[in-house]
This record gives C-alpha cells, structure tokens and sequence, in this order.
C-alpha cells in the first residue's frame, strides 16, 4: 500500500481528495495546521466510508503542524517512516487562499505559501521522496482575451495570492531542472471549485466571510446574506455578467488520484495542468439554475466591477483529458444540488 503525505488535507479540496485516496487503497499521513480547516472533515470521511462498509481508519494519519515549521514537517515524514510506511509521494494543498487578505498581507501570504512550500521541499529531498501533486490555479493566467485559456498562455498574476502560487510552480520548474532524473512534478491548475461531496459530510467551510461566488449563493439561499451584489452588468458576455469554469470538487478529487498515479507510473517529468470543465457559466446562470435546482430564492443587486476581475475564465481542459484521461463528470447543477445538501445539514458549515 503506497503511503502519501497529503499538506492541507482537512481543507475543501483536500478532504474531497483524502476520501478519494483512500476509497482507491492509499494510505495517507494529512498534514494540517487547521489555520482554515476543522478536523471533523476528517472524521467525516471516516464516516462516508464506514457507510459504505469501508473500515479504513486506520489508513488515515493525522498530524497537526505547520509548514512554516520544518520540524513539524521532518515529524511526519519520521512518524511515516517509524512504521515502515516511507512516504512515497505529497500531495500539496496547503496554503492560504483568500485574493482579499493576500493584499492586505503579503508577509503572511508569502511567508506561509512560499516559505512553506520550500521548506517542505528541503525534506522530501531529504527523505528521497521527489514526487509532488501541487495545487496551483487559474489565478496564474494573463487573461487577455475571452479564449479558453491553455496551459501554455501567458502568466502574470495581478494580486499577491496569484503572485505567490506562481512562484511555487516556477520554483518546482527549478527543483525539476536541478535534478530532472529524479523529481516527477504535476502543477494543476484549478479553474473554479465548487459543490461538495454528495453525502453532505463534506464541503466548504470557510473561517471568515467568504469573497467567492459560490459560499455566497448557498449563505444568501440560507438566508445568512440579505443577497448577492453582482460585480458588474456590463461585461462583453451574452448576459452581461462574467463567466467562470466552475469545477465539482469530486471532479477536482479525481483528478488529483489520476495525477498522482500517472506520476508514479511515469518517468521523471514535471506536467503544467488545467483542471477545468471547459464550460463556463455567468453569475446569472448560476444564480438561476440554483434557483431552479433546489427550488430557493436567491436575490441579488448589480454593483459595480471589481478591480482584478475579466470578463469570461475557462479552461481549455485537453491536455488534462489526454494526459491523465481525466473526465470531469459532474455538472453545474451536480455542484448547486451537493452544495444545498452540504449547507443545509451543516448551516455552519464545521464551525458551531
Ligand atoms: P482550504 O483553505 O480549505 O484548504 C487549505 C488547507 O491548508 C487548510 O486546511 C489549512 O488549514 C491548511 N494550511 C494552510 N496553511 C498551512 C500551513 N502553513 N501549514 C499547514 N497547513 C496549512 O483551501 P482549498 O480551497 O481546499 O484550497 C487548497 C489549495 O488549492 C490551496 O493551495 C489553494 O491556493 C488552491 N486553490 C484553491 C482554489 C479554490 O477556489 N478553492 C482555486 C485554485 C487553487
Ligand atoms: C477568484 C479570485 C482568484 C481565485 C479564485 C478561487 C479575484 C479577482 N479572483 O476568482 O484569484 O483563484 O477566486 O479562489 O478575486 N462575483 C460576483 N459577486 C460576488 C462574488 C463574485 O458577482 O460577490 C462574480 C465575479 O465577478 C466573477 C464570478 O462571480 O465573475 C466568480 O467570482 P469568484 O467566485 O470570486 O471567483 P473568480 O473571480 O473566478
């Protein structure tokens, strides 16, 4: 049984792709410093497996720690190898994520994102483990034009978020160019997440008020937010509003095992990947179909654009599709069903 480090893997991804790993027989050391996370997430995925006759509690490690901390990062890869289960590959979510706050705090961002990343690094290659999975994102792109974006278009991120999950993806470049015998690397690039795992044990829980469109919807349906204020009636889109690639996070979770097991099965090599539906959706699309699938009302306002934001962002999702034969097969009312689900069992989401 192959054993896997997986960094942020209490948060909205991670936990979706934790469950993912060990439906398909890995077993998985989850390093979380529950910055944005609960450990229930974790619990609950114990529990979506038992439901479906799956003991596997014990593939599931768990450690609290900080990637800023190298120590806490050289304990898990000991703890690993203490019982005999040397970690042979990361899967690499953890980092803070929120455009608004890396503004107003770059040192943060930098520091845990960057400085984080590095020194995770430092040990893998210490303990001779050069297989990465990391989470990179659209939020990379140029977006100059309203094409599907492909993974070799332009890169310049215009806030320090995007800034620093560029970085880490042209410090792997380096890692990999250092000693490309050895490092297998896959950067994957997530357009928009959303939804949650259909046994509505899952989702996002966000710590603060969310900015996202998505956690936005489901609190404004539950009656949390008065309503949405849409950035923008006057973009070039049919409708006005801007369009996004909205991703299911099963999807995204899949995706993840497929990179994984094509890096393991492959030579040494380092993979740019779009994780995108090639669909786009504008906000009143998705504010409709909401609507109609879960039968709620979602009221919104315009207001007006905000800095940063383009007009239509979707993948051009081939490369995914031929490299990994990943199918993203979910759609966007799969996303505005499991999402319901998810916010009405769990009105705070696993905060109480
Ligand atoms: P999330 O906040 O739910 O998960 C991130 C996890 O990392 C959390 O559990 C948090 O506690 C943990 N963490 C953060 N800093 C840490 C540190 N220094 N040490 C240990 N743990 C730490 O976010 P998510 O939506 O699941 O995103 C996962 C990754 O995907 C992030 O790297 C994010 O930048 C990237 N990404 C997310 C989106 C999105 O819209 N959700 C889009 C593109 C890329
Ligand atoms: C945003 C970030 C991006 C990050 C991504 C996922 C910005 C400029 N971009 O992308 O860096 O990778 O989240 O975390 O912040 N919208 C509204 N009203 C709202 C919120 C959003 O109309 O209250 C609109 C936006 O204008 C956009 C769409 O909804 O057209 C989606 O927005 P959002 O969910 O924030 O995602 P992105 O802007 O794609």
């Amino acid at each position: 049984m192959k054993s896997i480090l997986v960094t942020g893997g209490a948060g909205f991804i991670g936990s979706h792709t934790c469950l993912t790993l060990l439906e398909n027989g890995f077993e998985i050391f989850v390093f979380d410093s529950y910055i944005n996370s609960s450990k229930k997430s974790l619990k609950n995925i114990i529990k979506i497996l038992k439901k479906n006759n799956k003991d596997l509690e014990s593939n599931l490690h768990l450690f609290k720690g900080d990637l800023k901390n190298v120590r806490n990062i050289e304990a898990i890869f000991q703890a690993a190898l203490k019982k005999n289960k040397a970690i042979e590959a990361v899967i690499h979510f953890a980092g803070l994520k929120s455009v608004k706050e890396s503004i107003v705090y770059p040192c943060s961002y930098w520091d845990n994102n960057v400085t984080g990343t590095i020194n995770l690094l430092k040990i893998m290659e210490k303990y001779n483990c050069r297989n990465i999975v990391y989470s990179s994102s659209a939020t990379v792109y140029k977006v100059k034009s309203n094409k599907l974006l492909n993974e070799k278009d332009e890169c310049e991120p215009v806030n320090p978020y995007g800034q620093t999950k560029l970085t880490i993806e042209n410090f792997l470049k380096d890692i990999f160019n250092s000693a490309s015998s050895e490092w297998r690397i896959a950067c994957l690039r997530y357009f928009n997440p959303a939804g949650a795992h259909k046994s509505g044990l899952i989702g996002e829980s966000p710590l603060g008020k969310p900015n996202n469109l998505y956690p936005q919807i489901t609190k404004v349906a539950l009656g949390k937010m008065s309503e949405i204020k849409i950035f923008g009636s006057n973009w070039p889109t049919p409708d006005g509003t801007g369009v996004r690639d909205y991703i299911h996070v099963s999807d995204l979770a899949e995706g993840h095992l497929l990179a994984l097991n094509y890096l393991l099965n492959n030579k040494p090599q380092i993979l740019t990947l779009n994780l995108g539906t090639g669909k786009g959706t504008s906000v009143l699309e998705f504010i409709r179909i909401f609507e109609r699938i879960n039968n709620v009302k979602v009221p919104f306002s315009f207001s007006k654009r905000r800095d940063g934001d383009n007009a239509i962002v979707v993948a051009n999702n081939s490369l995914a599709k031929s490299i990994l034969k990943w199918i993203p097969k979910r759609n966007i009312e799969d996303i505005c069903k499991s999402g319901w689900n998810w916010q009405l069992k769990n009105p705070n989401g696993f905060n109480k």
